[in-house]
């Protein structure tokens, strides 16, 4: 545990002095479960509304009637809340830099007052090709301004955007434009990364030959590179912004408009289109940016996420912005053109926060600490992590290595369907435990509930699964199109509690620890992807009978991905084939599900109902084997040996 007196010359250090003492801050957790209306009532003028509400909290987690509403007499604008507000008070201030992938580009400085005009235009342009409000715009894009830009021109105009990780391919992109039923995808013709470039455009023009001829294509001209044009559905978006107007007047939103979808993947079917609306996601997007990183209107915040994710919407665009930050936003990775390229940025542009994964921590700390510590990170108060379970060795590092052993690191545990930080520490008034994400932030009353009999575990001392007793603000309303879903994914297992679909352990402090998914999700570098979508594209494959996924512990990743592959009678099982089964993984969904490891299996251990044993092949990929527990209801126990006899992983 980290001291209380090592805290101390943390905040010294640091020159901060937090808003709110340890005392105060816990105060705050008691009094916003104690009268949620009152609370979020007061929390509710942090943002400038159009009609201020009057109605706070209604809501229900009871199966069946589902229903999250929050502030939904209120009407305001949420781009008008991180835009024009900043710009009648401070329209100089810097609100984003832009750091390229190469670094020998110049870096760009948008103030809040070009953020204004660029923004504006692009609503405009929408306007003028018939987006209205309630409209679906799909957002394809490298990580430059112009995504933030066409974000909140969305929500300006009350157009509902979907982002799509740019890694993602033509396949999944499709299925989103689709299930989405957007009119229009905004794309950029390249999105350098690491030195290389993914070709955005082509991959929209792949993509849309799955969708309706009514989709329109707007491209930002990012590299300039060449590409292909269908005239009548492909809009010069970079050209119209140049001549379209640069004021447009906001829409009046409901609070409980939808601002934007997000897809993200569950233990069945295809991922899903999580819904969060305007009012409640901005005001704790907003305070969590702000409490949880005691956040100062001088600091240079930085988040490396994408903003394909929704760590990147949250903790890049609308958060901060809506806190009138300046925010780096950077387009490159960590290991590019070598392991020193953050610490580079951070002292370029003196980051003050400095919010990145696990997965990217272990890998620089793999490279060793001689790419840190020859840099000036003097600027730096503040270290968070996010996505995944950080193990006490990569926290360490970070702390000593990148915090020179003073900075806080607030671990901040959420999810998707959560909008904002649900457990992470107060950075002055927590005292920290490497690899826990601490204590729950004000409103959310966590439980731990047993997987077995479904009690909630009363002890502070216990561990089972984690749920949330009550709704707070950022909560995802519903799966776009399926409510239904909605409420058999997150209310039907333990009646009257949000599952969360994590495993967790609650310490004798009252500290939560994630133990990781529970479900048949995997977290790959912090990505979030479905076993059975990488099954079914497996399966998709003509030499594949049947498929199975399930994760094994990676050093870098957390997570990697094994399948196990059972092939058509007749084929032969070669290197090539797991070579063109790879390829075909990154095809059919993107460069983050290619499986580590494929093992060919000529059977899978299935119950005599047909039901595939994973617990058998997570301890085999796991090289876990000695203790497979009991077998004897396989339908046929013999494929075991097999499986064991060519496991993939011996490490
Ligand atoms: C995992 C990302 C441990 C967890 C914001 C969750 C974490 C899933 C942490 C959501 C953390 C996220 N410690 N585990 N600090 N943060 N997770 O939807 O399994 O991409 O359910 O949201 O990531 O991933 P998602």
């Amino acid at each position: 545990m980290m001291l209380d007196n090592e805290l101390h010359a943390a905040r010294e250090a640091t020159g901060t002095a937090a808003k709110d003492g340890a005392q105060a801050y816990y105060d705050s957790y008691t009094a916003s479960l104690a009268d949620p209306d009152r609370f979020w009532g007061e929390q509710a003028r942090r943002l400038t509304w159009i009609s201020p509400p009057t109605r706070i909290k209604n809501t229900s987690f009871e199966k069946g009637n589902v229903s999250i509403k929050w502030y939904e007499d209120g009407t305001l604008n949420v781009s008008a809340n991180c835009i024009d507000r900043h710009v009648a008070t401070n329209p100089d201030k810097v609100a984003i830099i832009w750091e390229a992938d190469n670094p020998k580009a110049p870096s760009r400085h948008i103030t809040y007052r070009e953020l204004l005009e660029e923004t504006c235009r692009i609503s405009n342009v929408l306007k003028a090709h018939g987006v209205k409000k309630g409209d679906r715009v799909v957002i394809y894009m490298p990580m430059i301004p112009e995504t933030a830009f066409a974000m909140l021109a969305c929500a300006r105009i009350g157009a509902i955007h979907s982002v799509v990780f740019g890694g993602f391919s033509p396949d999944s992109l499709a299925n989103r434009i689709n299930d989405s039923d957007a009119k229009v995808v905004i794309t950029a013709d390249f999105a350098p990364r690491g030195g290389k470039t993914t070709p955005l455009k082509s991959n929209a023009d792949a993509a849309l030959l799955h969708c309706s001829d009514k989709v329109k294509c707007m491209v930002i001209r990012h590299t300039g590179g060449q590409i292909h044009w269908t005239p009548g559905r492909d809009i010069d978006l970079t050209d119209e912004m140049r001549k379209a107007p640069s004021y447009c007047s906001y829409a009046e939103i409901g609070a409980e408009d939808p601002l934007f979808i997000l897809y993200t993947s569950g233990s069945t079917g295809k991922p899903k289109g999580v819904v969060h609306t305007s009012g409640g996601y901005l005001a704790y997007a907003s305070l969590t940016h702000e409490v949880c990183f005691d956040f100062q209107p001088d600091d240079i915040w930085w988040c490396t996420a994408d903003v394909g994710w929704v760590t990147g919407h949250s903790y890049i665009v609308y958060g901060p912005l809506a806190n009138g930050a300046t925010v780096l936003m950077f387009e490159g990775i960590p290991t590019w053109p070598d392991a020193g390229r953050f610490w580079d940025v951070v002292d370029k542009h003196k980051v003050t926060h400095f919010h990145s994964a696990p997965t990217a921590i272990r890998s620089l700390m793999a490279q060793g600490p001689e790419w840190v510590d020859g840099h000036d990170l003097s600027s730096l108060k503040m270290l968070g992590t996010v996505g995944e379970p950080i193990n006490p060795e990569a926290w360490n590092w970070y702390h000593q290595h990148v915090g020179k052993g003073k900075l806080p690191v607030i671990d901040a545990y959420w999810q998707t369907e959560t909008g904002g930080h649900l457990i992470c520490p107060h950075p002055y008034g927590t005292p920290l435990k490497p690899g826990s994400a601490t204590t729950p932030f004000w409103g959310i009353k966590p439980v731990v509930v047993d997987a077995a009999t479904g009690q909630v575990q009363e002890d502070m001392g216990t561990e089972g699964v984690l749920c949330i007793a009550d709704s707070w603000p950022g909560q995802a309303r519903t799966v776009w199109g399926d409510h239904a879903r909605f409420e058999d994914t997150y209310f039907s297992q333990y009646p009257g509690l949000y599952f969360t679909g994590d495993g967790c352990r609650r310490d004798e402090d009252g500290y939560y620890w994630i133990t990781g998914r529970v479900d048949d999700v995997l977290n790959v570098s912090g990505h979030r992807m479905g076993t059975a979508e990488i099954e079914s594209a497996l399966v998709a494959h003509e030499c594949v009978a049947e498929a199975a996924v399930v994760g094994f512990p990676h050093d870098i990743k957390g997570q990697g991905i094994y399948a196990y592959v059972s092939l058509m009678r007749g084929v032969e099982p070669t290197e090539e084939l797991r070579k063109q089964l790879e390829t075909w993984v990154r095809q059919e969904i993107g460069p983050i599900a290619k499986p580590d490891l494929i093992q060919f299996a000529p059977g899978l251990p299935k119950t005599r109902s047909g039901k595939i044993m994973r617990r058998i092949l997570r301890k085999i990929a796991e090289n876990d084997h000695g203790t497979l527990g009991d077998i004897s209801t396989l339908a046929d126990p013999g494929v075991v040996d097999d499986l064991i006899a060519n496991r993939m992983n011996r490490g």
